[in-house]
């Protein structure tokens, strides 16, 4: 016995099918018309388009700020689900005088049992030794194919040497290196000129790091990804003039893949501005890379339109407003930097995009499950609706409206950056692995049933 969802319109990047979809257990089994047997639930999908489950390929969950966690594992994925995303992957982080191992079994405590989403993680590498090197090949035997650096940030960021020697590791390999473009050495000049200078507020986060040195990074990397030779991958790019960037290096015939979120195309830089009596409110908005001018929401929205940006994650990173953002109240090198979204970012990109014909539903899929999925790993268990991968699909029905309220909200953060935007859409069902978790926006399976997913070499376009 299985289920079989009709009427509905079927999503891909190649275009839309209006075809059933037969799933058994855990996958879909067949795609066609007339193929129910006897016994088969049915679903009725009319006016809905039946999607793959999304992806978010950028989340840190459990992310603490004085010993508080707003959204851990279990409340993070659930509100993931919620909002149409079926798969995670989020970044187990090495400390410094740590080990990568180390670091992976800290994230499978986290996870066990408790998540609402299949998952996978990056590994990310803050201290590069012979040591790391070698757990570069362990990670890829755990299914963890893809790692992340930094050249932003004091704890975290690596010289261009170990950039140089992860990236012919990765080559060798065959996996993938995803890099925090920010130049971190100038920011931490900035930040302590402003706060001598007695710039303490929420809007010298964006002052300090211009998109100059969103810029700068960006090349630098690159000109080692052409020295190494192998492909890189650029998380959440903010800047106009770091998609310039990308795109000279494109032309040169260079592999670069281009990550960003919905923040980046959405929101802009006057949310630092103090509004009404709260001054501090900027707080809300401090992440990193910070938000950019309307001219570069323009760019990036282009950019995924022509293809030219591969994904759009999330960067969810939780702390609330009360107690955690206050931390900086005083100086804002001191907020908690990261901001929630996981819940809101596949309608967000429908309304904003899809209903203002920025890109089309295929671009969605694209943008959302395939490429991530591709890029990843994980394709075609994921990322499609097709014969033989995993039932992760989202019924969504477009006509419905609403106003996002952080009250409302299931993420466990107590703002939304989206406070008061309308979106459009409505999840009548959603499954995970052929199996019901949502439906009609409620969760219906209270148990957290997420897997933990092994992923394979990643698949780049053209290859
Ligand atoms: O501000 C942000 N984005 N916090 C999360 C860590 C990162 O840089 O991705
Ligand atoms: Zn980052
Ligand atoms: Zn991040």
């Amino acid at each position: 016995m299985g289920i079989i969802i009709t009427n509905g319109r079927i999503v891909s990047s190649e275009g839309i099918l209006e075809k059933d979809v037969r799933i058994v257990g855990e996958k879909i089994v067949e795609i066609g018309l007339n193929i129910s047997k006897a016994g088969d639930k049915i679903i009725d999908a009319k006016g809905s388009y039946i999607m793959p489950g999304a992806i978010d390929v950028h989340t840190h969950f459990d992310a603490d700020a004085c010993g508080i966690v707003a959204d851990s594992f279990y409340t993070g994925t659930k509100a993931a689900i919620s909002g149409g995303t079926t798969t995670i992957i989020d970044f187990a982080e090495q400390v410094k005088g740590g080990t990568l191992r180390e670091a992976l079994n800290q994230w499978n405590e986290k996870t066990e049992d408790n998540t609402y989403t299949d998952y996978g993680y990056h590994m990310t590498i803050s201290d590069w030794n012979k040591e790391t090197q070698k757990e570069m090949e362990d990670m890829v035997k755990e299914g963890i194919t893809s790692f992340k650096m930094f050249f932003a940030y004091k704890d975290l960021q690596v010289g261009d040497g170990a950039i140089y020697e992860a990236l012919k590791k990765s080559k060798e390999l065959g996996v993938l290196i995803s890099f925090h473009c920010e130049n971190g050495y100038i920011i931490d000049k900035l930040r302590e000129e402003a706060i001598l200078n007695g710039n303490i507020e929420p809007i010298f986060h964006m002052e300090t790091r211009p998109p100059a040195l969103e810029r700068e990074s960006i090349s630098r990397l690159i000109s080692i990804g052409e020295v190494v030779n192998t492909p890189v991958y650029i998380v959440h790019l903010s800047s106009k003039e770091g998609y310039e960037e990308i795109q000279r290096a494109k032309e040169r015939g260079q592999k670069v893949l281009i990550e960003t979120c919905p923040q980046y195309l959405l929101l802009n830089k006057d949310y630092y501005l103090p509004r009404g009596q709260d001054s501090f409110e900027g707080a809300k908005y401090v992440m990193s890379p910070p938000l950019r001018d309307i001219e570069s929401n323009k760019v990036l929205w282009k950019g995924l339109n022509l293809g030219e940006i591969d994904v759009v994650a999330t960067d969810h990173c939780a702390f609330n407003y009360k107690v955690q953002k206050e931390l900086g109240i005083d100086d804002f090198t001191k907020i908690p930097n990261g901001a929630p979204g996981v819940e809101n970012r596949f309608k967000l990109i429908y309304t904003y995009g899809v209903r203002e014909k920025k890109i089309t539903m295929e671009k969605l899929v694209e943008v959302l499950s395939e490429n991530p999925a591709k890029i990843f790993g994980l394709y075609p268990k994921k990322g499609v609706i097709k014969e033989g991968s995993h039932a992760d699909i989202v019924i969504f029905n477009p006509e419905y409206k609403s106003i996002i309220k952080a009250e409302e909200q299931i993420q466990n953060v107590d703002y939304n950056l989206y406070e008061g935007f309308i979106q459009y859409g409505r999840f009548e069902y959603i499954f995970l692995r052929g199996q019901i978790i949502v439906e009609k926006e409620k969760i219906i399976n209270s148990t957290p049933t997420g897997k933990y997913q092994r992923r394979g070499k990643p698949k780049f376009h053209n290859n």
